[in-house]
């Protein structure tokens, strides 16, 4: 199939690249010229394991090749996604103004039939606007479909999981557009639901609340773990085994961050209360996903009695592993914190330094090359993202290298009896703390 994409961030990137990967023709559209002049020079400007590879490959088999021009896209593809940014407004809107735009510009363009499918997560309804905006704006009356195929991909494993996906959603009214969609998809060999448009939207922000409450719902169990003396990760392994339930997104930690949970529950929450149904169960959500991160810095308090002046060193700057991705990441907010109380803070990301020199929120904070360079002279040790690297390094240096050897892992990414045995003051999230005599 020819397909173009328009929007050249993350989804979009990934997306395409994996398009082409499975055989089809794909032009990225984006209307940042030097991001599309860097990527036609080889240079991918994110971080995600094994993208570059397949840009490279597919760029060489001339399947894949970027452009800034919507024109050149929409005329040499049968099918046309967007994949730009719905970023949100202060108080939880989405901020449609470039899907609305694009939509504009796609009708300006579009001269014979084509499919426009939206992989942006929009609020429901989207769809009847989108569809409103083409034909309003397509003078030449070219027929079109508009068809909603929300994305699922993780960042950090974002390439196997727009490979090998649970399901994929395809909402439309048009049977010849559902058709279409489903020969793109079929190399994926993955369950296809076709449903209306509005329910594809909505099921995109359905899932990512739902993801988003189970880290809540985990995360308050953590707190009664921490104060009764059970262990959460017990807890959840033994929640988890209940197939109805399942393991995965039952990690306590600091909270959940990034550019897509946090945005959506907001959104939800705001389309939820437009609708005149306010679902005030993902207020609680939100409200959980915040006391986290508060809880976190009142043990850090309550351990080293006052931050003013101390030497604290933290590990991860990224809202996840394996990802270079430094947004609405509540490592970020932590640093910011006790930078504010005072401390002096060293901090250590396998990916996330340049992205996070970039933020205010840190500046003030040491950027140092390696995690044990972080830790030198430190009075305590933040474990913010749980970088499977860090669970390697030799613990013993570490605490060589610290002034007072106490660690605050917000990841329950170390084990606790380990620890002990090294003489660490050893602090997690829903699990006793350890204390050497
Ligand atoms: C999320 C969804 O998982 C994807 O399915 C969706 O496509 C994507 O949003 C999106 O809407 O584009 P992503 O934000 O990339 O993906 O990363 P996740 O792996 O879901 O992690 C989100 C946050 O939850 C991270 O801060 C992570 O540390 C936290 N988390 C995750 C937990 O605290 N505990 C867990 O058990 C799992």
């Amino acid at each position: 199939m020819d397909i173009s994409i328009i929007g050249s961030g993350y989804v979009g990137l990934v997306t395409g690249a994996c398009f082409a990967d499975v055989g089809h023709n794909v032009i990225c559209v984006d209307n940042d010229e030097a991001k599309v002049k860097a990527l036609q020079a080889g240079r991918i400007p994110i971080y995600e394991p094994g993208l570059e590879q397949i840009i490279h490959r597919n760029v060489t088999a001339h399947r894949l090749r970027f452009s800034s021009s919507i024109r050149e896209g929409v005329d040499n593809s049968q099918i046309v996604f967007i994949a730009v940014p719905t970023p949100p407004q202060p108080n939880g809107e989405v901020d449609l103004s470039f899907i609305e735009k694009v939509s504009r510009e796609i009708a300006d363009v579009l001269t014979d039939y084509r499919v426009i499918v939206d992989k942006s997560t929009v609020p429901v309804k989207t769809g009847e606007r989108v569809t409103e905006t083409i034909k309003r704006y397509n003078r030449r009356g070219a027929k079109f479909d508009v068809v909603s195929n929300p994305e699922f991909l993780r960042e950090g494993c974002a390439i196997h999981d727009l490979m090998h996906p649970d399901r994929i959603v395809i909402g439309s009214q048009s049977q010849h557009a559902v058709d279409l969609m489903k020969k793109v998809y079929e190399p994926f060999m993955a369950p296809i639901l076709v449903t209306d448009i509005n329910s594809a939207e909505l099921i995109k922000h359905a899932a990512n609340s739902f993801l988003a409450l189970k880290i809540s719902y985990i995360n308050a169990i953590s707190a009664i773990c921490q104060v009764s003396g059970a262990d959460v990760e017990k807890v959840a392994d033994g929640i988890g085994m209940d197939r109805r339930i399942g393991r995965q997104f039952l990690n306590a930690g600091i909270g959940y961050g990034g550019s897509c949970f946090p945005k959506d529950v907001a959104a939800f929450i705001h389309i939820s209360d437009q609708l005149g149904v306010p679902f005030t169960l993902l207020q609680e959500v939100q409200r959980i996903n915040g006391l986290q991160k508060e809880r976190f810095l009142k043990l850090i308090r309550d351990t080293l009695w006052v931050l003013r002046e101390k030497r604290i060193a933290v590990w991860g700057l990224t809202f996840k592993p394996d990802t270079d991705d430094v947004r609405s990441s509540v490592a970020v907010e932590l640093v910011d914190a006790m930078l504010r109380e005072g401390a002096h803070v060293s901090v250590y990301d396998p990916k996330g330094m340049e992205k996070g020199r970039e933020l205010k929120a840190v500046a003030d904070a040491k950027f140092e090359k390696s995690p044990l360079e972080a830790v030198k002279g430190a009075e305590a040790l933040v474990i913010a993202t749980e970088w499977p690297e860090f669970a390697n390094i030799d613990f013993a240096e570490v605490k060589k290298q610290m002034t007072t050897p106490i660690v605050f892992d917000g990841r329950n990414l170390l084990n606790p009896e380990t620890m002990g045995e090294l003489g660490f003051h050893y602090h997690s999230i829903g699990r006793a703390s350890v204390i050497p005599r």
